[in-house]
């Protein structure tokens, strides 16, 4: 019939600006869970804890420990990158604890999103949802030129090079065309419905996790103790260049000099690895497709990190044990270590793993990110017509046709180097706000069942809220700049636009889901 149900069902734009307390309206918990039940903008259940679990370790696992691994031991931390890693994982851990519980509580889409609507208000709610795109969009962008540099390292094998207006190798300016064209190819999958996406992530993981494993266990035969030597090389200044923007801003706000290695580049280390970790918070943007979210979601989520950190810490140690953390590369330094100890054939099974690998991985962070807009619309803090779900596929085709133009532009021209901080502090960010957002519930409503509590409240989110501002410190002075603009940008589109037409700034009652006129169409 083609009429747009945020137009008709009485509850669209409102007019009206709300009062000052309205930036802190919240929406209830009741609400939030009525509204996934609302016809024609609610999503399939459909998916169990397994799932879940490939879920989290097909987004997981990706550029982070492929790539990453290599620059951060020859950079900040030699062989304790492994700590480095165990680091980043305890912040998670706290961050994934205070996740479990909110998806427990509020098995509704959008993650972060929809907590701090629930509990802090509309305004950090926006403010929340805006800063995801940062972890979600941009990088599901990154990993796709992570991506796309691993394929075309494959196709060189065969004689088959790609120009360099259509890559970012040459260094200059390009147009990454193999990074865009996953991102496209992989917008239409997440547009056929999520449990194919599943089953293809389910493939797809299959193959990464196989590649992970024969590095750690082929890798094993090739370590030499002497490599583990220095374990924590000392302390050092950094070579000059990049001024205080491209220090971290813990160095600058406290007048340390810049340095590498040591205790402290464990922390710096940890700062960028925490990108290999960067995932495990999207399985709780699921819960609104999950068959049993109260039961299913915490496991799913915890399950996935405890996966993710043993591979990573072995893989780490073996590496550096393979290859002198000097000698490392920083593109494909697990194929690279193999190449170096005389295994070539290992090599190129790894690369293509990698290749295979991080394609659920921009996946995944591009379905988090549909799911995200789905609900910021359904709230109508962005207009109401992007969570229109499509009656035969059941998924929200606007957002994702949208959002995947829009990641395959930027795929297509930024690099990773570009990006990737940026997507640790929105991602950090995101954190903090959930811990916080734990507190307040807690408070506000000690009535709600929660299938998952949370250990130690307050103490373990006030943990977890220090440890992922630690990180962010960690993160350069440029970065931070970066975030502020960004977030400044949100700030105008919500008062220009969201606090007059979000659903809770009209007194109209809403109809009950289900009502006439809400039908699909
Ligand atoms: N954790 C994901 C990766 O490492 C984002 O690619």
């Amino acid at each position: 019939m083609g009429l747009d149900i945020g137009t008709r069902d009485g509850n669209g734009p409102r007019p009206g600006p709300p009062g000052p307390r309205g930036l802190l309206r919240t929406k209830s918990i009741e609400q939030s869970i009525a509204d996934t039940e609302e016809p024609g903008h609610h999503l399939r259940r459909e998916l169990s804890a397994l799932d879940l679990v490939v879920y989290g370790v097909g987004v997981i696992v990706g550029t982070g420990i492929f790539v990453v691994t290599g620059s951060v031991a020859k950079q900040y931390a030699g062989p304790a990158v492994a700590l480095a890693f165990v680091a980043a994982a305890v912040a998670c851990a706290l961050a994934g604890l205070c996740y479990a519980e909110f998806a427990s509580t509020v098995p509704v889409a959008g993650s972060a999103y929809t907590f701090s609507y629930a509990s802090i208000g509309e305004l950090p709610a926006w403010i929340i949802g805006w800063d995801l795109v940062l972890e979600l969009a941009l990088g599901a962008g990154v990993v796709a030129g992570g991506w796309s540099g691993y394929v075309a390292e494959l196709l060189s094998h065969f004689g088959i090079h790609v120009p360099d207006a259509l890559s970012h190798r040459s260094g200059h300016f390009g147009f990454d065309i193999l990074a865009a064209g996953l991102v496209l190819v992989l917008t239409g999958i997440v547009l056929a419905g999520v449990k194919l996406s599943a089953r293809i992530t389910g493939l797809v993981v299959a193959v990464k996790i196989t590649v992970v494993l024969m590095v750690i266990f082929a890798g094993i035969f090739y370590v030499t103790g002497g490599n583990y030597h220095p374990f924590l090389p000392p302390s050092k200044p950094n070579p000059g260049g990049g001024g205080d923007l491209h220090a971290p801003l813990v160095q600058v706000l406290f007048g340390f000099t810049p340095s590498s290695f040591g205790v402290m580049g464990i922390f710096s280390g940890a700062a960028v690895v925490f990108f290999a970790f960067i995932g495990f918070d999207i399985v709780a943007t699921a819960a609104e497709e999950t068959r049993r979210p109260q039961r299913d979601v915490p496991r799913g989520i915890l399950g996935s990190l405890v996966v993710t950190t043993v591979l990573y810490v072995a893989v780490s140690l073996v590496v550096t044990g393979m290859q002198k953390y000097s000698d490392l590369d920083t593109t494909a330094p697990l194929a690279t270590a193999f190449k170096s100890v005389g295994a070539p054939f290992w090599s190129g099974a790894i690369s293509f793993g990698a290749a295979v690998g991080l394609t659920s991985v921009v996946l995944i962070l591009l379905l988090g990110q549909t799911r995200v807009f789905f609900a910021m619309s359904r709230d109508g803090l962005l207009p109401r017509a992007f969570s229109r779900v499509h009656p035969r596929l059941g998924t929200p085709y606007r957002t994702t046709v949208l959002l995947g133009a829009a990641v395959a532009l930027i795929a297509g021209f930024f690099t990773v180097s570009q990006l990737e901080e940026m997507v640790n502090i929105g991602t950090l960010f995101a954190f903090v706000v959930v811990a916080v957002g734990i507190v307040v519930l807690r408070r506000s409503r000690p009535d709600l069942h929660r299938s998952f509590r949370a250990p130690w409240v307050p103490v373990l989110p006030a943990l977890s809220v220090c440890a992922s501002l630690w990180l962010m410190l960690n993160l350069t002075v440029e970065t931070w700049l970066r975030f502020a603009g960004w977030m400044l940008l949100g700030l105008l589109i919500y008062f220009g636009y969201g606090r007059s037409h979000s659903r809770l700034a009209g007194t109209a009652p809403r109809p009950p889901a289900g009502s006439p006129g809400t039908g699909p169409e």
